[in-house]
């Protein structure tokens, strides 16, 4: 005889006591931090960050803020590569996430419409040009794969186009349309048909389109590695070629997008309405992975065309309504903190305030951005000891420059950015959109001073090119 759910033994979990699993006493010993990853993970990333000083304990953050084992306070101008558009633990996305956690959710069912991710896709078709259906991932590079089936499922053509320079992610798919080889080279054979096109190309584009077998276009509405913008007019063209050749456009706004630049979507200030647009990263305000591929009706209708074929493109946790609870936390904060003018407003702050230091440092080059995106691209000096410093450096590496801003940055002032792109002399912005204008000014007055160690030579950061350049050399000697 059958029992009922009811009826039959009930496995009784735990209550936590001082004596069972606390994840704070993993917390609170944190010596294995940098061993473990030697040991257990990619031992490369405890060496990089060893040679650059970057090994810190960090054991909290809050808003634009970290803070290490020390007590030491860090600015972060990374934000966990843009997850962390409204700061660290947002106090919305902190009682929405415990909202959850006591509602207990009947999350992931799978067999199931969850209310919460039908009340996000509502939300995100209405503010996106396209009023698309929307599909959820759970990352950026899966918001890319599901993209280009789609194109390919509704065109029932094969080849994809992408941007020299583009940057959509490191799966297979998402990796055949990147226009960078340091990330291609190593791993076999790709997606098959993909063709890199120069930007700001419209010729070059339509040779391809008429060949007739172009599924899509993909393209960054502004390219993250460099911070490239494009030339005013030329997605909206690009756009329009693409549909009079049958082609689709896929605009991966993963890190654009979300207010980033000023506007909910980058291809806003483009006047463009691309039929597949993807987000992803700030959407859950940074704790909880998730992706959303917003994209035209007929696309969709395309995909998912029969009830036999109603899940032949999903994943076990694309349905989560914990994500979705994020998304709808974070669009909340968008529409109820001022944040798209503060990102408006921050990002013409640095950028102006690092064109002002353009005119006292002649190695600072062009100040490029659009809200809190922003790169600065460094430049070969004329004065003849300068040059000889760069030459030299240069010499030994074309990737180690910027990394002589990068590390003071971080070991004397406690700000964190990055080097941006392969071989190029640039450094990249990416500041919580929320940091105050005490926070702006911190920075620029930190970035001044390291300008200026790096316009003496000899000696000063120039040493550290030379260390940094030995520590590589070293390590290429030992494979
Ligand atoms: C434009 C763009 N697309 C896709 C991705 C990939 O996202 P994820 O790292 O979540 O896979 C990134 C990541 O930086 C990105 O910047």
């Amino acid at each position: 005889m059958s029992t009922s759910a009811a009826e039959s033994p009930r496995h009784e979990p735990k209550a936590p006591t001082s004596s069972s699993f606390s994840i704070r006493s993993y917390w609170e010993n944190q010596e294995a931090r940098f061993d473990n990853h030697l040991q257990y993970m990619n031992p490369q990333l405890p060496k990089v960050l060893k040679t650059l000083g970057f090994d810190k304990t960090y054991v909290r953050g809050e808003g634009p803020y970290l803070w290490d084992q020390e007590g030491r306070r860090y600015l972060d101008f990374l934000s966990g590569y843009g997850v962390f558009n409204f700061g660290r633990y947002h106090p919305v996305i902190v009682r929405t996430m415990r909202e959850m956690l006591e509602l207990q959710d009947a999350n992931l069912v799978q067999f199931d419409c969850p209310h919460l991710l039908g009340e996000l896709a509502k939300a995100l078709s209405e503010r996106s040009p396209n009023r698309g259906r929307v599909y959820f991932t759970s990352t950026g590079a899966e918001t890319v794969e599901t993209a280009i089936k789609f194109a390919k499922a509704h065109t029932r053509r094969d080849r994809i186009l992408y941007l020299d320079h583009a940057f959509h992610g490191l799966t297979l798919g998402a990796l055949s349309v990147n226009g960078n080889r340091e990330f291609r080279d190593g791993f076999g054979c790709l997606l098959e048909p993909t063709l890199g096109i120069p930007p700001n190309d419209l010729k070059a584009l339509e040779t391809e389109l008429k060949k007739g077998d172009v599924a899509a276009f993909i393209f960054e509405p502004i390219q993250g590695k460099g911070v490239y913008l494009p030339d005013p007019g030329y997605l909206k063209a690009a756009e329009d070629l693409c549909h009079r050749y049958g082609a689709l456009t896929i605009a991966d706004e993963v890190q654009t997008g979300m207010g980033r630049t000023g506007k909910f979507l980058a291809v806003e200030h483009e006047g463009a309405s691309p039929d597949i647009i993807l987000i992803s990263k700030s959407l859950s305000g940074g704790l909880i992975p998730t992706g959303a591929v917003i994209a035209r009706d007929e696309i969709f209708k395309s995909v998912f065309n029969r009830m036999d074929r109603c899940v032949v493109h999903s994943s076990s946790f694309g349905k989560n309504s914990l994500s979705a609870a994020m998304g709808l936390a974070s669009l909340w904060i968008l529409d109820n903190e001022n944040i798209l003018e503060r990102a408006t407003h921050v990002g013409k702050k640095i950028v102006d305030g690092l064109n002002a230091l353009k005119m006292k440092y002649e190695m600072i080059g062009e100040v490029r951005g659009r809200g809190c995106m922003i790169a600065v691209e460094f430049q070969a000096p004329k004065s003849l000891q300068l040059k000889m410093g760069w030459s030299l450096l240069h010499t030994l590496s074309k990737d180690l420059f910027p990394q002589l801003i990068v590390v003071p940055l971080m070991r004397d002032h406690g700000i964190l950015s990055q080097t941006s792109g392969k071989g190029q002399d640039i450094v990249k912005f990416l500041p919580p959109l929320i940091c105050s204008d005490e926070d702006i000014d911190y920075f620029l007055n930190a970035f001044d001073q390291v300008c200026a160690g790096a316009h003496k030579f000899p000696g000063g950061v120039w040493d550290l090119g030379k260390t940094l350049a030995k520590a590589a050399m070293s390590d290429q000697a030992s494979k």
